[in-house]
């Protein structure tokens, strides 16, 4: 059974995002009045625990099972969680209902239970301030589809760096397609580590030297209700001036103060873009889940 909790080696992404473009592209012909079928989960259902508030990962995992033909189930709200139910005991028992799961939670997923306990794979959705690898995945296929490679890019990431888990994955994951990190905001937990490859910007000063030689800025939001707290930042006229006009502005969303909506019009500023790629990502996703092959080492 293949369970997708955290980023470890993603030697074989490649793969992985031919098979999302291949999910694209047929979003795309459907999108333009062709009748493509991929039934792939068919007589399959997706549960989805979402015990956290959730917009983009949710949605698009429930969109993504529909356009495969699947079903859907997730938790009510007044679940047994109410009662004093553990984690584990609800995870453990929704994974009796269905075919593979996606869960979030505020709790990291050494609290989920015993894996050999689960009845069907469960994917991470966001488990606490740790990881979200599945939102790591639409972001590098979002880099890929724009800029055409995903290896060797100088990337500025702005923003709760300590308690934001998107920034966590996507560090695991690009430190080893020697991408160039510029990091400004509050710090890295030691958990995801600095590589070599990082240059933490003390100022926005620092921060104006480095911008004409980004390929990515990636800001995100400060995570409040973890007790987050990065500097104020705001993206302004003067950085827009200043980045490449072949960079990409990405955000996870949901934005805040950041990120002001006059910006949502720049050619550079892809973020609705970026949560629009995240149904074909979770098609790729949930695919791979229910092959047999492994083709891709996701641990
Ligand atoms: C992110 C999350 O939940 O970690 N949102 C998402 O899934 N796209 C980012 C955030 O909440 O700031």
């Amino acid at each position: 059974m293949r369970n997708l909790l955290k980023v470890r080696d993603f030697s074989a992404l490649d793969t992985f995002l031919s098979k999302a473009s291949d999910m694209d592209r047929i979003l795309s012909l459907r999108e333009n009045g062709h009748d493509v079928a991929i039934d792939s989960m068919k007589s399959r259902v997706l549960g989805t625990l979402h015990l956290e508030p959730s917009t983009r990962t949710q949605m698009s995992f429930e969109s993504a099972m529909a356009r495969m033909d699947g079903k859907v189930v997730r938790i009510a709200d007044n679940n047994s969680s109410l009662k004093g139910e553990s984690l584990s005991d609800t995870i453990q028992t929704m994974s009796q209902y269905v075919d593979a799961m996606v869960v979030r939670t505020t709790s990291y997923i050494e609290k989920w239970g015993d894996p050999k306990k689960w009845d069907c794979p469960v994917i991470n959705g966001g488990d606490g301030d740790a990881e979200h690898p599945t939102q790591a995945l639409t972001d590098i296929y979002t880099i890929y589809k724009r800029l055409g490679e995903y290896s060797g890019l100088n990337i500025a990431i702005i923003g709760d760096l300590e308690k934001g888990r998107t920034v966590h994955s996507l560090v695991n994951i690009l430190r080893y397609f020697d991408a160039q990190f510029f990091l400004y905001g509050n710090d890295l937990p030691d958990t995801y580590g600095r590589y070599a490859n990082t240059v933490v910007l003390e100022s926005e000063d620092d921060l104006f030297d480095v911008l004409p030689e980004i390929d990515v800025l990636y800001l995100t939001r400060t995570q409040f209700e973890r007790g987050g707290s990065a500097p104020l930042f705001q993206l302004s006229e003067g950085h827009m001036e200043i980045l490449p006009h072949d960079s990409l502005v990405m955000h996870p969303m949901p934005r805040t103060s950041e990120l002001n909506p006059k910006f949502d019009d720049d050619p550079r500023c892809i973020y609705f873009e970026q949560s629009k790629n995240g149904v074909p990502v979770r098609m790729a996703i949930l695919d791979w889940i229910f092959e047999d092959d492994k083709l891709y080492i996701i641990a």
